[in-house]
């Protein structure tokens, strides 16, 4: 089993969550139900999805069994993913079996590593459906209706769904996830990722800061901006408005004369340091989020824009995978162990507050328990607020099945698993214990989990934060919370 602590953007209690929409305008009389598994970027997926079938007049239902379509967003990046996803199929084949007339279908990247092949393997499927193709779902679902099985899963180099508003489901209206990018070119060996979700490609930069300040004027206060590689994020376009902000007049680039683009002679280009900054302009009290930064990409000028704005949360997740230079060559990161400390201090330096937190992978092929030391290692140098691990599942397709042999005895894989993981533990506690007697600026989510007479939230640094209620305050709001306890993923206070 793959073992994790407690972060947001992967969140486990969220697997297989089903999406509920809002009632649609004008309904077509059919019910859609969809789950989604893996990554913050597919349940966005299924918001987009959602947003599709709602303009055709889908509602939706929170049970499978009364449903007229039932769709199941899936994952491929470990075994266990798939293996999760296929036995939910089995679980929809009774219903299928009451009602041959419902229509059953894959999303996601198992769609699009299984291709039609899904059609063979499992006979209760009508339709497979890719992440760039869902604009066509419409059409899709009528072929099923006429009789037909349908597939389709051509990856886009263009497709950013830049255009669609998102219905944003199962809510608490102050969070949400907004996508600024899809697709991955980095071609990590052990990744399936850059064959499921294709070429790297970044939204529309106005579109994004549209989305963002229609959330915030709805009510919403945190934005977490998502993509593979948010340090990659560049677009180029027209000048972003008649009347350019002081940020957005930095940006502009003037064409060379002569030069002429159908009659625009200015193009702005965005990095992702120019991104943050504008979303961040929005509302000081619009919090924003991004995930997932590469160690390879990251750059002082994020790290000084991030420390540069109070509403930017000082926390970064940087995966390192490995601490031994030669396992993070075979795995294709494309920098060392060095070079990854040389981030970490620049974080550090030009963040001192900065939470941090990680993605480890156990036993990939040919690692030594020297190498895996250096892991051990590099956990002890950086001391992880937060780490994800995981035990390396050979993917069908990568570069890493097909160069190197999955090598490791699981035993190995485990024991080196549970080594990690209880350093975590050490250090997660270790960082949330430095922030007894401190005071957190919380953004309230809600009622804690377990008790209406506490509230819940999370601090700058990402930690969540559970104190009682006071009825001055009510969620989508900040207060102070001086921390008086902690365990290994909650600080406890109250407010001040
Ligand atoms: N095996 C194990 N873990 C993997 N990850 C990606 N591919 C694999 C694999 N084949 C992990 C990486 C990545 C995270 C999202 O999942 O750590 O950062
Ligand atoms: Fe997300 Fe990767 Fe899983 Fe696809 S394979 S859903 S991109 S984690």
């Amino acid at each position: 089993m793959d073992l994790l602590i407690q972060d947001k953007v992967h969140d486990e209690s969220r697997q297989g969550e089903a999406l509920i929409l809002e009632p649609v305008v004008k309904s077509n009389g059919r019910k859609l139900y969809i789950e989604s598994y893996g990554c913050a970027m597919n349940f966005s997926d299924s918001e987009i999805v959602a947003s599709i079938l709602a303009e055709q007049g889908f509602e939706t239902t929170s049970d499978f069994n009364n449903a007229d379509v039932v769709f199941i967003n899936t994952c491929s990046i470990r075994e266990n993913a798939e293996v999760r996803v296929r036995n939910r199929l089995k679980e929809f084949a009774g219903a299928k079996f009451k009602n041959p007339g419902m229509v059953v279908g894959v999303l996601g990247c198992m769609a699009e590593r299984l291709k039609a092949k899904f059609l063979e393997e499992e006979k209760l499927v009508d339709v497979v459906v890719g992440p760039d193709a869902y604009r066509d779902l419409p059409n899709l679902i009528e072929q099923v209706d006429g009789g037909q099985r349908a597939v389709n899963v051509l990856l886009s180099r263009e497709e950013t769904y830049a255009d669609i508003s998102p219905v944003r489901l199962n809510s608490n209206g102050i969070n949400a996830f907004v996508s600024i990018m899809r697709g991955c070119d980095n071609m990590c060996s052990f990744c399936v990722v850059p064959f499921t979700r294709g070429r790297e490609r970044s939204r529309d930069a106005q579109s994004i800061v549209a989305e963002c300040t229609d959330l915030f004027n709805k009510g919403y206060r945190e934005v977490t901006l998502l993509g593979q590689n948010v340090d990659s994020y560049k677009w180029s376009g027209p000048s972003l408005s008649p009347n350019p902000s002081p940020v957005e007049r930095g940006l502009v680039e003037v064409l060379p004369t002569g030069e002429n683009l159908g009659g625009v002679t200015e193009i702005t280009t965005v990095n992702f340091a120019n991104l943050l900054e504008m979303v961040a302009l929005i509302s000081p009290d619009l919090r924003v989020r991004f995930s997932t930064s590469h160690p390879k990409d990251i750059t002082d000028e994020v790290l000084y824009t991030i420390a540069q704005y109070d509403n930017i949360c000082n926390y970064i997740h940087l995966p390192v995978q490995s601490g031994n230079t030669r396992v993070l060559d075979i795995m294709n990161r494309t920098y060392t162990r060095e070079w990854y400390i040389n981030r970490i201090d620049a974080i550090r330096r030009i963040i001192p507050e900065c939470a941090i937190s990680t993605d480890v992978i156990t036993g990939f092929c040919t690692e030594t328990d020297e190498e895996h030391k250096d892991t051990v290692s590099m956990m002890d140098y950086v001391k992880y607020d937060f780490a994800y691990m995981f035990k390396y599942s050979e993917r069908p397709g990568t570069l890493a099945a097909k160069r190197y042999a999955d090598d490791i005895p699981e035993a190995v894989k485990q024991s080196r698993l549970q080594e990690i993981v209880a350093k975590q533990q050490q250090y997660s506690l270790y960082r949330m214990q430095a922030r007894i007697g401190r005071v957190e600026k919380v953004l309230i989510e809600g009622f804690s989990k377990k008790s209406n007479n506490d509230y819940c939230g999370r601090s700058d640094q990402n930690a969540m934060v559970i104190f009682p209620v006071n009825e001055k305050y009510k969620p989508g709001e900040y207060v102070n919370v001086v921390v008086e306890r902690t365990t290994s993923a909650t600080l406890i206070g109250r407010i001040v």
